[in-house]
């Protein structure tokens, strides 16, 4: 396959990455994760202004623009003949000797980028289930940064006792997923957590958004409380790898009759009407 490597495509055998890079000592940088449906990137723009955002916010100045990312992204998925699948791409803080505030000027950001194809299961994915995990990350969840312990952490959580995410709480407040933005249904009613610095500002999650004004589907803002969420009707989550993912049981209880409810089968629809 061929690699993003700052401004050059270059095959495995030539990747070379410093052990002194910032990513491998601090976790010290950003990334993004874009779909590909039938060859064509989705929602680019968005998660390309989001990786500008979250650098900004970390104080890196990445060595080229928006603009450019977005052709250097095509052309990845272009030269790895990527039909179905996504583009990972991160920057981190750059080379330097370990010392925790930033490197000097002379210090440049490192850009990496890869490919991965698989079939586009769009918005048509199984119902899951999600065990619920208290939330102990930092108070700047909406920064796309390469910290990813908690999360981590709060994923095999969930995995090893056979559910497909964690949905995080901090003390019961429900934010969002270890990779993934939540949402219930109650009442026709769908309520997610506000776009604040506990969540991410998922893209998935603003094309739900759309569809639920398209549709005039009523939507809440609020953080719904962990105790509330196993008297939902309808359950579901979000992300750029998976569309929209309808959510059979919580903690063992389940949701509804267990079915993709008719709010999740309604979007899913409009969500698949969307994709290139
Ligand atoms: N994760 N919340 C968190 C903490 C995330 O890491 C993600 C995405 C989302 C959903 O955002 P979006 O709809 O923009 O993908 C919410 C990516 C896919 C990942 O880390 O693989």
């Amino acid at each position: 396959s061929t690699y993003l490597l700052n401004d050059r495509f270059v095959k495995d055998d030539e990747i070379s990455i410093s052990i002194e890079d910032r990513g491998y000592y601090f976790g010290d940088g950003v990334y993004e994760v874009i779909r590909v449906y039938g060859g064509t990137l989705f929602t680019a723009e968005e998660h390309i202004a989001r990786l500008y955002e979250s650098a900004a916010k970390i104080r890196m100045q990445l060595p080229y623009g928006e603009e450019e990312m977005k052709h250097k992204i095509e052309q990845l998925v272009r030269d790895n003949g990527i039909d179905e699948g996504h583009v990972y791409v991160q920057a981190t803080r750059g080379a330097a000797p370990r010392v925790h505030q930033f490197p000097g000027e002379d210090i440049v950001p490192v850009i990496t980028g890869y490919t991965k194809a698989y079939p586009a299961t769009a918005s048509q994915h199984e119902p899951v289930t999600l065990k619920s995990v208290e939330d102990i990350r930092w108070m700047r969840c909406d920064i796309k940064s390469l910290n990813l312990l908690a999360n981590v952490m709060a994923k095999q959580e969930a995995y090893e006792e056979g559910h497909y995410e964690a949905l995080l709480h901090r003390s019961g407040t429900v934010t969002e997923g270890s990779s993934s933005n939540m949402f219930g249904v109650k009442d026709g009613v769908i309520h997610t957590h506000p776009v604040s610095n506990f969540i991410l500002n998922g893209i998935t999650r603003r094309v739900v958004m759309e569809c639920c004004t398209e549709l005039d589907q009523p939507v809440i803002e609020e953080p719904m409380a962990l105790e509330d969420v196993y008297n939902m009707d309808e359950f579901f989550m979000t992300s750029t790898t998976n569309g929209i993912v309808p959510v059979s049981a919580i903690d063992g209880k389940q949701i509804g009759d267990g079915r993709p409810g008719p709010v999740t089968e309604a979007l899913m629809a409009a969500f698949d009407r969307k994709l290139p």
